[in-house]
């Protein structure tokens, strides 16, 4: 088989250590492929006025697998004071480039698993009867709608007239809001379609059907959000009972589930969620497996095939320029091993799973995150790993 092109974009701060230090286990396991660069983050926002240049849509398109660190975003207002100056004025708007990737390339499908790691001092433990100690292993899938809803952008601050008439056709805008002066209203839309919908729907009860979990958990608030939710839930009852009736369907409210999440984790399997809720539930599922630095997400187009896996940690930057890098690279080593899986090389993805499960569970190199130090530069001395020390340490158990 020729060898793959993986298009590798680094992004800023911590983004471009941890990938750095993934390619290199890559290696190590024995995963042959070409690595391109994609340009992608605020250096690009600053100097050319795009976080997202087209040339990397260019590449990702060529190529159709991307492993992505991480990027620093800030606000619109902010973002526009850091332009050169020859681009200031010129009315650019920033926007997320990881937003902007996943509508371009329509990657709606998002997964993020939250698996224990035996060992793993970070892991959630809770109190049983008798004043027992429980450590209940998590098993868990998120699929996250990763291009719609609140993530939409469809939104406006002191509407239009256009946007304002269609509101006050609605007769709960006119009771709850209609006497506030129109400046002072912001609107961010929520909005759902049947067949973004379908497909992530179909796409976690598949996952479930063919890795033996016995339920599907739909975690929305159709009660209240009674359209957009309210369709999600009626969608999956409908798939359920036509084409996969061997699974159940559980329906929990987002806000319950998150006070669940902590009692009973380990009764859940797949969820599936819409953009906001998913985004919500799968961070507070990852704090229970070690947080931060071991979430791995994974976004995909089941159509075009082009996939983009990334730790869902963000670019960390007070960490960013230490001279010896302590943050974990766990959470894009576990997303690299996602897009092995993706693109057949299940067994090099094993490889590295289960050296990365034996580090852990041995306990000799942690990160600073896994011995519950502050993030400083003197963690190393104090006897934290670096960055570069975990990637080592899962380098060697690789034989
Ligand atoms: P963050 O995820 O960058 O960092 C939050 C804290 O989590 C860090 O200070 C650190 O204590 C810990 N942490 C993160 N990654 C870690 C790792 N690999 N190992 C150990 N500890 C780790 O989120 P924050 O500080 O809210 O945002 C920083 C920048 O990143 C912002 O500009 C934000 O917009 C951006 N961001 C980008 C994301 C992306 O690229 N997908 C996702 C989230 C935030
Ligand atoms: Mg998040």
């Amino acid at each position: 088989m020729a060898k793959r092109t993986i298009v590798k974009m680094p992004g800023d701060g911590i983004g471009k250590v941890v990938l750095e230090e993934t390619i290199r286990v890559l290696e190590a396991a024995g995963f042959e492929a070409d690595y391109v660069e994609g340009d992608i983050g605020w250096e690009f926002w600053c100097k050319e006025g795009n976080p997202l240049p087209q040339r990397t849509l260019d590449l990702l398109e060529k190529h159709k697998i991307g492993l992505f660190g991480a990027i620093t975003s800030k606000p619109k207002d902010e973002a526009a004071t850091e332009l050169i100056p020859e681009l200031q004025d010129k009315g650019l708007v920033y926007s997320s480039p990881i937003v902007g990737l996943r509508q371009h390339f329509g990657l709606d499908i998002c997964m993020r698993p939250c698996r224990t790691y035996k060992g793993n001092p970070l892991n959630f433990i809770r109190r049983g009867p008798n004043d027992t100690i429980e450590e209940p292993e998590i098993d868990a899938i998120i699929f996250r709608q990763n291009t719609e809803g609140l993530y939409g952008g469809v939104e406006w601050s002191n509407p239009s007239d256009t946007v304002y008439y269609a509101l006050m056709t609605h007769p709960k805008f006119v009771k709850n809001f209609g006497k506030t002066p129109r400046e002072e209203i912001s609107v961010s839309t929520r909005i759902f379609t049947k067949k973004a919908t379908e497909r992530i729907l179909r796409a976690a009860f598949n996952y479930a059907k063919d890795n033996g979990y016995k339920s599907v958990t739909l975690c929305e608030k159709p009660n209240v959000i009674r359209e957009t939710s309210g369709m999600m839930y009626k969608m999956a009852q409908q798939i359920q009972k036509a084409d996969f009736p061997n699974i159940e369907l559980w329906n929990t409210n987002i806000d319950a589930q998150m006070m669940w999440l902590t009692k009973n984790p380990e009764n859940y399997g797949v969820i599936v969620a819409g953009n906001m809720f998913g985004d919500i539930v799968s961070d507070g599922f990852a704090g229970l497996i070690g947080g931060l630095g071991f979430a791995s997400s994974a976004q995909m187009n089941p159509d075009s095939g082009l996939a983009v896996f990334e730790p869902t940690h963000g670019s960390a930057p007070k960490y960013a320029d230490y001279e010896t890098s302590i943050v974990n690279p766990i959470a894009m080593i576990v997303s690299a091993c996602a897009m092995l899986d993706f693109i057949g090389e299940k067994e090099i993805a094993e490889k590295i799973g289960k050296a990365t499960a034996e580090v852990i569970a041995e306990g000799k190199v942690r990160t600073y995150d896994m011995m519950k130090m502050t993030g400083r530069p003197d963690v190393v001395e104090k006897g934290a790993a670096s960055t570069q020390q975990m990637a080592d340490a899962i380098i060697a158990k690789l034989a």
